[in-house]
């Protein structure tokens, strides 16, 4: 039975990429350029359709202002996902039992508990989103808070039963791309600047397998927009000038962990191996956490930054952590305290970002991992 999704598995997903699984009248509908017009027009309308699960709403079931508050206790915030009964509640029992040091407690409003890790120096909230798939879909109360905690998150860990079949997987990324979740992806590389006037200035710096000028104006007249500069410059699907279009995307980097590999061969287990953004796991056997956090850790992508006072060595026990992207002096200012930047003169720096070690910085000068820091007050 498994040997047939694990084929798949290793058949269909060597790309990396995420594909959104078509709905059965769009799959019907032939991709060749007339109709891409038409497919492109029915997907803006879908988008529209769904940007109201995403919005949230004012007044009561609103629900961002749980998921923020929870933020607070962590350096980074990952989601689990998964079907019940693939073992989603073994793995964070047990990864925070292993690895916790802050005790688990009750998130009310949501009905789950997450628990804090500290890995590396870091704190992780490992965050269970109950229900994404069954309750979210109305689009109401607490399906909605879901929705909107999950798109706070750093990361999102799929978890899947390795003898449950392949369509879990697409089914759970479907949902969380109807929730303008993007994961594993990039924003796409379109240009779009809305103007009074001048109508629809269409470019394109590459060849399009999907888009011409026609298609873009009928989905931007969708939109209700006349007059813009569209330009594209990578090959991009009408779902790219959608999302661009509709600007409420996030973008997150998504580990699928495949759990219960006791129960398969070490020949399907190397089949496994090597797809992508993949992790073999045993939850209930604690097999391959230490892979598991390897890569959650690579895919957070977070900066450790050591803090060094005049005169004494680096502190290497407590590092002030900043999420990738959001690296300068000036953000580690910040996460100390919101007033710092105000006495800041200068800070000495040691480590990969420099050239001299110390090396004497501004503000916004970019930290890597691991460099450490001194700073001089006014
Ligand atoms: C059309 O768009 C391009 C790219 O954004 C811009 O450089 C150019 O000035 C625009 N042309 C007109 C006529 O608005």
């Amino acid at each position: 039975l498994h040997t047939h999704s694990l084929t798949a598995y290793k058949q269909g997903h060597n790309t990396g990429t995420i594909n959104q699984s078509p709905g059965p009248d769009m799959a019907r509908t032939q991709k060749n350029k007339a109709t891409a017009h038409h497919l492109g027009l029915l997907k803006a309308r879908l988008a529209k359709l769904r940007r109201e699960l995403i919005t949230p709403k004012g007044g009561s079931g609103g629900g961002t202002g749980e998921g923020f508050d929870v933020a607070k206790t962590g350096d980074a915030r990952i989601g689990f996902v998964g079907f019940p009964s693939v073992g989603k509640s073994t793995l964070l029992s047990n990864l925070a039992g292993v690895y916790s040091e802050v005790a688990a407690y009750e998130f009310t409003t949501l009905t789950t508990v997450p628990g804090v890790i500290r890995y590396k120096g870091a704190k992780i909230q490992l965050l269970d989103l109950p229900g994404i798939i069954e309750g979210a879909k109305d689009g109401k109360g607490r399906g909605r808070q879901v929705i909107a905690v999950a798109r706070t998150c750093n990361l999102i860990l799929i978890v899947l039963d390795v003898l449950k079949p392949l369509g879990h997987k697409k089914l759970i990324e479907h949902e969380l791309e109807g929730f303008g979740i993007r994961l594993n992806k990039q924003p796409p590389n379109i240009g779009f600047k809305k103007k009074d006037k001048g109508g629809i200035n269409f470019t394109a710096t590459c060849a399009q397998s999907e888009l011409d000028a026609d298609t873009v104006k009928s989905i931007l007249a969708e939109y209700k927009i006349h007059n813009a500069d569209i330009t594209l410059r990578s090959d991009a699907t009408a779902d790219d000038l959608i999302d661009v279009v509709e600007g409420n995307r996030v973008y997150i980097p998504c580990i699928y962990v495949l759990n219960k590999i006791d129960q398969i061969s070490i020949e399907e287990l190397d089949i496994i191996y090597k797809v992508p953004h993949c992790v073999p796991i045993s939850a209930h056997h604690r097999w391959n956490f230490d892979d598991l956090l390897e890569k959650i850790w690579d895919y957070l992508k977070l900066v450790r930054i050591y803090t060094k006072p005049k005169g004494q060595l680096p502190d290497y026990t407590s590092p002030v952590v900043l999420p990738d992207g959001r690296t300068a002096v000036e953000d580690f200012c910040l996460k100390i305290h919101k007033n710092l930047i105000k006495e800041f003169k200068y800070a000495l720096v040691w480590g990969s970002s420099v050239k001299h070690n110390p090396q004497k910085v501004g503000k916004d000068h970019i930290l890597e991992d691991e460099d450490v820091i001194q700073l001089v007050k006014k």
